[in-house]
């Protein structure tokens, strides 16, 4: 694996805070069980779910239980080798994604006695795109799975250069999270997921219906030859908002 201090890309690792290890500090010296009870993922946008009226359940249900669903199946669809290799969750929020990408490294990389494979996550906790959005809410939840070793996470934008090297990831993620920024920030999120992925690593996005197309334009744009993009499934329909999901390979020149 390679230093900590080479992950960077315009940054030194020093200017970012690996929230979790702060808060596991904190944690410790308070003596408080800041971790203790069952992780808890929230309500994505509550504006959108108090929006959606009579569509009000169907929303409720994808933001509570199908997006759950979609992300097991989603993971679980991938070749074993793509959890062999650092990654990323762009806009991890509360850690959804995160702690499922993480627990099943752990499952995997048991078996396969890989070490130093850690799950990164970025974002910016922005409590109106998820309710409780906070890093001490990642920190609760990554604690309560039993997941504080293998996962890092910083405060910090994907509509800004993202602190790791090109070619890092063997995995990049991204749940709800891109369509929150202008189509230039989404645009520049697409070009980072794609420089920080490494050859024959795999992105994989859902997002709401109207944003993921050009999300695979861009990645045309970038060479990205061979991406699929489909309806992501009735469970992941925020009120009347069907999803897409965006799943591509990087090649391998
Ligand atoms: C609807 S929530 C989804 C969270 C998580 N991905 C999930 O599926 O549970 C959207 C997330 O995107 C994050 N976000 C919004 N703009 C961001 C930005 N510019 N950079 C990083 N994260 C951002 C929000 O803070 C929030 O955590």
């Amino acid at each position: 694996m390679e230093d900590s201090n080479q992950l960077q890309s315009g940054h030194t690792n020093k200017e970012y805070i690996d929230l979790i290890e702060q808060l596991r500090k904190e944690d410790t010296a308070s003596h408080r069980d800041s971790g203790k009870g069952k992780a808890s993922f929230g309500i994505d946008s509550p504006m959108g779910l108090m929006s959606s009226f009579v569509f009000a359940p169907v929303y409720l249900y994808a933001t509570v239980k199908g997006k759950h669903t979609f992300w097991d199946q989603a993971l679980s669809s991938l070749p074993d080798k793509i959890f062999y290799g650092p990654s990323l969750d762009m806009g991890c929020g509360r850690g959804l994604v995160l702690s499922k990408v993480a627990t099943k490294k752990r499952s995997l990389l048991q078996t396969a006695q890989i070490k130093d494979c850690p799950t990164y996550g970025i974002d910016i906790f922005n409590s109106s795109d998820q309710s409780g959005n906070s890093p001490q809410m990642l920190y609760k939840n990554i604690k309560s799975l039993d997941l504080l070793d293998g996962v890092v996470a910083y405060a910090a934008s994907f509509t800004e250069p993202l602190p790791f090297a090109d070619n890092y990831f063997s995995l990049v993620t991204a749940s709800l999270s891109l369509h929150n920024v202008s189509l230039a920030g989404r645009k520049f999120a697409i070009r980072e997921a794609c420089r920080v992925c490494k050859p024959g690593g795999a992105v994989i996005i859902l997002d709401l219906l109207g944003y993921v197309a050009d999300y695979e334009a861009e990645m045309k744009l970038n060479g990205w030859m061979v991406v699929e993009r489909r309806f992501a499934g009735l469970g992941v329909v925020f009120g009347s908002w069907p999803t897409q999901v965006l799943l591509a390979y990087k090649p391998v020149m």
